[in-house]
Parts: structure tokens; C-alpha cells; sequence
């Protein structure tokens, strides 16, 4: 069908509210044989405002069936972010004796007497596969009248203590709380008062345990808000360290800053729960925008896009213990093959070997090594007027998304800038690039490094160049999938 999700700029592979405003991921939780995907969504309009829970669920995390809103804002606030949970044992008391999904959320809204903003944790629950929710009559359920960003609550179960906890944000820090029934909550220490970044309001904490070396280290995904002072806007930071249930115990100097993504589009980004152990992957997605300007993207009957969903796990670096993202394998049931390179071709400048194709929606896979001091890459969206470049320097080691000239720019003074991110290797570099309507993501070097960006360029903007601009690369292997929309089969 034509005009089905075809508008200018609408994303063919990633998710989209059908219309309206969406902001973070919410309440991602595996449960029954279908991933769920809740997230912030403003029904009436394609700007932020009075904030429900959207609500999707795929069984491949790929093809998306929209659902009915999930939660919407009542007399004690606006529903802002917050997780799901299987209660695989009624710790809660709200199925029977049986299993259900226990949504943990913030309430956005006044104290009702003294009618000061305030920000509350409740609970709702659903016995239905999360096709209903009922909210809890008891809610909220953690108040820290003190603290005025008091947000974002992450909840998984700690198995070494069978217990609950949650971490939180509260401006500055992260809080973590113990529970046995989600009902009541004990407060167990705060972190991050003076560790990692702090160029922007802290959100949309994370934390869960990943294998490396025959041993566990914890991660703790922290997201900063956007700050007039900081021209990049809302990014994702990291740390690793190890967690008792109690406290976080940072492995790096607290002034170590880790970012999960070197562009300036991936937000507020958190991963699935209760994913299970014969899987034993841990799957993340993010919002695709940025807080500087999400709410002035040029799109028309919907604003933001998800990144793809990505599986995360660690790598030991000479710098340390890192994270590494892929995109998920369930990406592969979208490819169609354009062209395939396998051997070794020396690259040459002004020629073009994906000169013959065109497309706006696909993936495409290389590896390179770098005989001498080398600028290259591909350009993306091309035409005569417009291209996205993502270049490697390997002079400066160096990374880079230029969108100076990837189409509408002027909605936004800090749209249009070049990207970058200091790879280590830079003798071999390996891309994986995905390209939609209005995104690009770039996984280097098997994930090391991940680079997602929004571009918004003309419908007539769908070459592609292999280029080199200096030095000498050899090509060694070269893949291009075309991709199809995921609301048309
Ligand atoms: C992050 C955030 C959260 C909040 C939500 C409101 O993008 O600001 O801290 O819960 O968005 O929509």
C-alpha cells in the first residue's frame, strides 16, 4: 500500500509511534514470546506534553505491532519513564499466586496539599500479556520529598539476595533501593555525586551484570538531560564496576567518562528484561533524538524514531573493561541482497564502486586496512546537492559523521556539525553502517565504537560513494543489503 507509513523522513526498518510525539523506551520486557516496547508518548501532538505509555510488542524485536496506549496520566501525574517486570512468584500479591507484568514508573505531578511539583515511583500491573494495566491502589510508592529529580525507575531482580532493586535517578546521583514485594522500598546508597559526566541532569538509569573473563562486572547505564552550556545536548554515559546489592563500586577514576554512543542520537536508552538465560543476551534500545532539538525534527505527522535494538557485552581494551554493541541478528531477515565483494581491491580515488547503486534503506558491511595515512569512507543519501560522510582519518584516528550537507538543517542552530570518536585500532577498520530515511548508525570495529545520527535529506538523495580522498586503503570485503519497509510485506 502506498502512503502507509511513507512519509517524507519516516524511518522504514526502526520503530515510530503511528503518529504523535514519542520520547524514551519504557517497561522493555520479554515476556510469554513477545518483546514489549513501551514508551513516552504524547498523544494529542508531535511536541512533548501530558505524558501515557505507547505501547508495541514484536516476537523478533524487527516487525512491530502497535498496541493501545498503556498507561495514561491520572489525578496523581503524568506517566513518566520507568520499567516492566515479570513477578514470576506474585511478590507482589497482585496475581493469584500466578505470574503477571509489574510496570514501575514515575509519576509526574503536584504534592496534593501543598500542590509543589513533585516526582513519585508507583506501580501497576497487568494479568493479560500487557494488553491491560490496573493501577495500584496504593501508589506511590517511593517519595523522596527532598529531591526535585527524582526519576526513572530501573528495577530487576538482585538472585544472589532474592530481592528487588531499583535504581533511580535523583539529579545528580543515582539511588539504589531494596524491596521484597515492590510495595515498599529501602533506601541503599547513592552513587554518582561526583563520578562521570555531569553536563546535564541525570535519567533513565540502568544496571544488570554481563560475563567477561570467566567473571561478572556490573554495568551502570546513566543518561544526561540536555544543558543550554553543552552544545553536543542529552547523551548517554556508562560505568562498569561491580554491584553487592547494595552499592556501586566504580572499576575507573571518578572523572573516567564513558559514552555509550558518539553521535548525538541516542538517548535515554535502557535494555530488556527478563530475557531468558538460554538467550543470554542483553538487548538495549534508545530513542533515536536529542532533547536539544527532538521536538523541532522536520517530520510531520510523527516525531522521534527507536535506534535498532542492539545486544550489549563487554571487551577488555587496553584502557579497561568496555562496552561493545551490536545490532541485534534479527536484523538479517530484512536483507536483500545487493552486492557482495570478497576479495582485495586496492581503492582508487574519483572511482566509485557502488557507483550502480542506489537505495535509502540498507545495511552495508566493510573491512579495510590502511597501507598509509588514509581519509575515506562512504557517503550516504548523496545527490548533487546533499551527502552524509562517514569517514575515517587514520592520522587522527578518528571516526567521523559529517552532516553539514545531509539535508534540512535549519530547524535547529546545533543540527548541523561532524561527529567523532577516537577509534584505537587504525590499521584495520571494519564498518557496519545502517542506513534508514532519516538515521544512520555506524558500529566500528565489530562494535567498539558506535556512532547513531539523525539526517534528514531529500527523497532524491539515495546514492552511495566509496571514497578516498588521501593515502592508500585495501578493501577486503564489501556487503550491501537493501532493506524493506517493516509495515508492508
Ligand atoms: C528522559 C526524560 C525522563 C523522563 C521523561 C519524560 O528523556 O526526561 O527523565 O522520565 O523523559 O518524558
Amino acid at each position: 500500500p502506498t502512503n502507509f507509513f511513507n512519509e517524507k523522513y519516516r524511518p522504514q526498518y526502526h520503530f515510530t509511534p503511528m503518529k504523535n510525539w514519542m520520547n524514551d523506551p519504557n517497561g522493555m520486557v520479554y515476556f510469554q514470546g513477545e518483546y514489549h516496547l513501551f514508551y513516552q508518548y504524547h498523544p494529542e501532538s508531535t511536541v512533548w506534553g501530558p505524558m501515557h505509555w505507547g505501547h508495541a510488542v514484536s516476537s523478533d524485536m524487527i516487525h512491530w505491532e502497535h498496541l493501545p496506549i498503556a498507561l495514561f496520566p491520572d489525578e496523581i501525574g503524568f506517566i513518566f519513564s520507568g520499567s516492566v517486570v515479570v513477578d514470576p512468584c506474585d511478590s507482589t500479591g497482585f496475581f493469584n499466586g500466578g505470574e503477571g507484568l509489574v510496570a514501575i514508573f514515575t509519576h509526574a505531578g503536584e504534592h496534593p496539599v501543598t500542590r509543589k511539583p513533585r516526582q513519585v515511583q508507583s506501580l501497576a500491573y497487568s494479568k493479560d500479556k500487557g494488553r491491560t494495566w490496573t493501577k495500584y491502589e496504593g501508589n506511590p510508592v517511593l517519595e523522596e520529598p527532598a529531591i526535585a529529580d527524582f526519576r526513572d525507575p530501573k528495577v530487576i531482580w538482585y538472585e544472589e539476595e532474592r530481592k528487588w532493586i531499583m535504581v533511580l535517578a535523583a539529579g545528580n546521583h543515582v539511588r539504589f533501593y531494596s524491596s521484597n514485594d515492590m510495595k515498599s522500598w529501602d533506601f541503599e546508597s547513592a552513587f554518582g555525586k561526583t563520578e562521570g559526566s555531569h553536563q546535564g541532569v541525570w535519567e533513565c538509569p540502568d544496571l544488570f551484570s554481563l560475563p567477561i573473563d570467566g567473571v561478572h562486572r556490573w554495568v551502570l547505564i546513566v543518561s544526561i538531560g540536555d544543558d543550554p552550556a553543552y552544545h553536543e545536548g542529552s547523551r548517554t554515559q556508562y560505568f562498569v564496576g561491580d554491584f553487592n546489592g547494595k552499592t556501586f563500586m566504580n572499576d575507573n577514576d571518578p572523572d573516567v567518562v564513558l559514552w555509550l554512543d558518539f553521535g548525538r542520537d541516542n538517548y535515554a536508552g535502557v535494555t530488556w528484561s527478563d530475557v531468558p538465560k538460554e538467550d543470554g543476551r542483553r538487548l538495549f534500545i534508545g530513542w533515536m533524538s536529542n532533547w536539544k532539538y527532538a521536538n523541532h525534527v522536520p517530520t510531520s505527522t510523527w516525531r522521534s524514531a527507536m535506534t535498532l535494538p542492539r545486544s550489549l557485552s563487554l571487551t577488555s581494551t587496553s584502557e579497561g573493561t568496555r562496552l561493545v554493541q551490536k545490532p541485534v541478528h534479527e536484523v538479517s531477515v530484512l536483507r536483500e541482497p545487493v552486492t557482495s565483494i570478497k576479495r582485495t581491491i586496492t581503492l582508487v580515488p574519483d572511482e566509485n564502486l557502488l557507483k550502480d547503486i542506489k537505495s535509502k534503506t540498507f545495511e552495508l558491511k566493510a573491512s579495510f586496512t590502511i597501507k598509509e595515512a588514509a581519509v575515506f569512507g562512504l557517503k550516504v543519501h548523496q545527490s548533487n546537492e546533499e551527502e552524509t560522510i562517514i569517514g575515517f582519518n587514520s592520522q587522527r584516528s578518528v571516526l567521523y559523521v559529517d552532516r553539514r550537507k545531509s539535508g534540512d538543517l535549519g530547524f535547529h542552530d546545533a543540527f548541523s556539525c561532524v561527529q567523532e570518536m577516537a577509534v584505537l585500532e587504525k590499521e584495520h577498520v571494519s564498518l557496519h553502517i545502517f542506513v534508514d530515511k532519516s538515521s544512520v548508525e555506524v558500529f566500528v570495529n565489530e562494535g567498539k565504537q558506535v556512532l547513531t545520527s539523525l539526517i534528514f535529506p531529500k527523497e532524491e538523495s539515495d546514492g552511495i560513494e566509496l571514497f578516498l580522498d588521501q593515502g592508500v586503503v585495501d578493501l577486503h570485503s564489501l556487503d550491501v543489503f537493501n532493506y524493506h519497509s517493516i509495515w508492508t510485506k
